[in-house]
């Protein structure tokens, strides 16, 4: 669990900005909540390497990142950061970012990997975004995995998080080497895009197992129209997941509702669950889904109401009686039906998770 900075402000970083988030992390109780790594994403660089080194865009982190990391620890915060196994990044490749250039760890992972030990780095997000273009030669499994022997024979340890959108089948190959794969492209702030990614990876939970995870990527809560029985909702169908819980929202401007469904203890309860038991979906109806995970403490159900508009819902068809109910507003009563607002959801509890 942790915040991850690309999705509130893509490469315009700056160690100041990052610090707001950093205190508000701690202020807003998301630490204490257990969103614990902070994760500086693609943009931290230097348009160049400096003498073979990655170093921090100088004018934008004057004061170093070995500063930046004590900073974040004394916090109570872990850094992660950002490198691809390529030649470039992501954002040298896509226009409009204004990155520099050969930033890519390609032929300098061993070093790359421990400058970042240097750092106090605790988790790396490694991502492809055409790792095999410019005459590497290099494929997905062959690259990540390079990686994870370098980071196994490391003094300490690291989360090693990989980001290959699903395109090499991580799920048949990435347990046991990552901790963490991505399954899809970039998840975007839209209602049906947080439904099409929670459905096509829900496909391969179960593969899922502590330490090994299916990744649908960052949170979106606090973006766009998500927040509010929407933001809850994409938090729980996370939760079901097993998935990581990265928020990706500037905590510093987030509303009340978003924060409120980011540390809801239910729901990290149940997405933190020692069985790391992926749920999947057993029922659909027009309209809805009914997503089913098991947990040490028995069965979790989410009932996912998929339209803007509010739907009436039967519970007695899910739980029964003695289940207990969770929805965005908090805990309520087992009842035989229940009205979801649109986007909203209901989680179904056999047992006393979380409370
Ligand atoms: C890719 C990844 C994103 C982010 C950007 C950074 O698009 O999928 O999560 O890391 O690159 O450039």
């Amino acid at each position: 669990m942790g915040w991850n900075s690309w999705n509130a402000f893509g490469t315009k970083l700056d160690e100041q900005t990052l610090l707001e988030v950093a205190d508000v992390m701690v202020d807003r109780g998301l630490l204490t909540a257990g969103y614990d790594y902070f994760v500086i994403d693609d943009g931290w660089q230097h348009a160049t390497r400096v003498g073979g080194r990655l170093v921090p865009d100088p004018d934008r982190f004057p004061s170093g990142m070995d500063w930046l990391g004590d900073q974040i620890r004394q916090r109570g915060l872990r850094l992660g950061l950002y490198l691809t196994p390529g030649r470039r990044t992501c954002a040298e490749i896509y226009e409009g970012y204004g990155l520099g250039s050969g930033l890519g760890s390609y032929g300098h992972e061993a070093q790359d990997l421990e400058q970042l030990l240097g750092w106090g780095v605790e988790l790396l997000k490694y991502d492809w975004c055409r790792g095999d273009s410019c005459g590497t030669g290099i494929n997905e499994r062959a690259a990540f995995t390079k990686m994870a022997e370098l980071i196994d024979q490391a003094p300490t340890d690291m989360i090693y998080s990989i980001s290959e959108y699903g395109g090499s089948r991580p799920w048949e190959w990435a347990p046991g080497v990552a901790h963490m794969w991505r399954t899809t492209l970039d998840l975007s702030p839209r209602w049906w895009h947080i439904l099409w990614h929670a459905h096509r990876t829900q496909r391969w939970s179960p593969v899922s197992r502590p330490g090994a995870v299916n990744d649908p990527d960052m949170l979106v809560a606090g973006l766009g129209s998500i927040t509010g029985p929407a933001a809850w909702s994409h938090v729980a169908m996370w939760a079901m997941l097993a998935a990581p819980l990265f928020a990706g929202n500037d905590l510093c401007k987030s509303d009340g509702a978003t924060i409120k469904a980011l540390c809801d203890p239910t729901l990290i309860s149940l997405a933190q669950d020692p069985l790391v038991s992926a749920g999947q979906i057993i029922a659909r109806r027009p309209g809805l889904d009914v997503w089913e995970r098991r947990t040490k403490s028995g069965r979790a159900r989410l009932i996912v109401n998929q339209l803007p508009v509010a739907q009436s819902v039967s519970l007695d068809r899910w739980g029964r009686d003695g289940w207990r109910v969770r929805t965005h507003e908090g805990e309520g009563a087992f009842s035989t039906r229940l009205r979801l607002p649109g986007r909203g959801s209901v989680l179904l509890l056999e047992a006393n998770l979380g409370q």
